[in-house]
């Protein structure tokens, strides 16, 4: 037998994740930024495989806890899902949400909860909602070592004050407001920005004009990226948004899936020899 010693084969270097201002440089380019909202390890593993980055959204409020709206999500239910998201992927840029309530009083107050959820979850941004007004705590943050993902157009955290869930710049009138939105979270230092639920021309003229990235949902084709949550695209709302496009039905597998295994186990078909355990075997 031979006592050579032999080398390991030499192993790949770990994956580099993907960085804010990377994202950033992509602006304008040929190949759209994909991006999907994850709030489990499981799915943020499998979905690391195909997106450039994986946003905890404060969506998970609606999508997990059954609440009517993002409000009552808490910093502390972002640290957790962000630290488990960020602790499943090794290449997607990860971004967590600021909840309501945790970044509008001042840059500071913005700053303090913002170190928090980067130190706590090993994520590599957050995500905060409002333009022009929010144009300075960005540019606080930004400045200190945050990046940060910017949010226009219809932007939940404001729905007791929009009066619901609207489409925005359907009106003309309100085209420069949103526009000047965008373009003043960008010049302040956001890495992207998400357009959400704006009219498809109004979507369109501000990624001709923003200096950072668009990322649309529910916007336009034409914007620099796209995001969906993945619930709805994977069919797991049953009232999604028109500008959802589901890519499985979910919601039928799993409803089918139990309708057997409960059919099984009432039939005394499960479980079935393979399933149980035998006795250690006598010597
Ligand atoms: O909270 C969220 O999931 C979001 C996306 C819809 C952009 O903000």
């Amino acid at each position: 037998m031979s006592t050579q010693h032999t080398p390991a084969p030499p192993s790949s270097p770990p994956p580099r994740r993907i960085t804010a201002p990377q994202i950033r440089a992509r602006k304008g380019s040929e190949q759209p930024i994909v991006a999907l909202t994850a709030y489990h390890a499981h799915t943020a593993r499998l979905a690391d495989n195909h997106v450039d980055m994986l946003l905890v959204g404060d969506s998970l409020g609606m999508v997990l806890y059954g609440h009517g709206s993002t409000l009552p999500v808490t910093l502390e239910q972002m640290i957790t899902h962000g630290r488990v998201v960020a602790s499943a992927v090794t290449r997607a840029l990860v971004v967590v949400d600021m909840p309501f309530g945790s970044y509008e009083e001042s840059p500071q107050q913005a700053f303090r909860n913002a170190a928090r959820v980067l130190k706590e979850t090993g994520a590599a941004a957050v995500k905060l909602e409002g333009g022009a007004r929010m144009a300075e705590t960005i540019h606080f943050l930004t400045r200190r070592g945050v990046p940060v993902m910017a949010h226009v157009g219809l932007t939940p955290q404001s729905v007791n004050t929009l009066g619901g869930f609207f489409v925005q710049g359907r009106d003309e009138a309100q085209w420069d407001i949103i526009e000047d939105d965008a373009r003043a979270v960008a010049e302040a230092g956001a890495f992207c920005v998400v357009l959400e639920a704006v009219a498809e021309p109004l979507a369109r003229r501000i990624t001709a004009s923003c200096p950072a990235p668009t990322i649309g949902i529910g916007a336009s084709a034409a914007c620099d990226g796209q995001i969906l949550v993945m619930e709805d695209m994977l069919g797991l709302n049953p009232n999604p948004p028109k500008f959802v496009k589901e890519y499985a039905d979910l919601t039928g597998v799993i409803d089918r899936a139990i309708a057997e295994y409960a059919a099984d186990v009432r039939a005394r078909r499960f479980p079935a020899p393979e399933h149980v355990y035998d006795m250690k075997k006598r010597q």
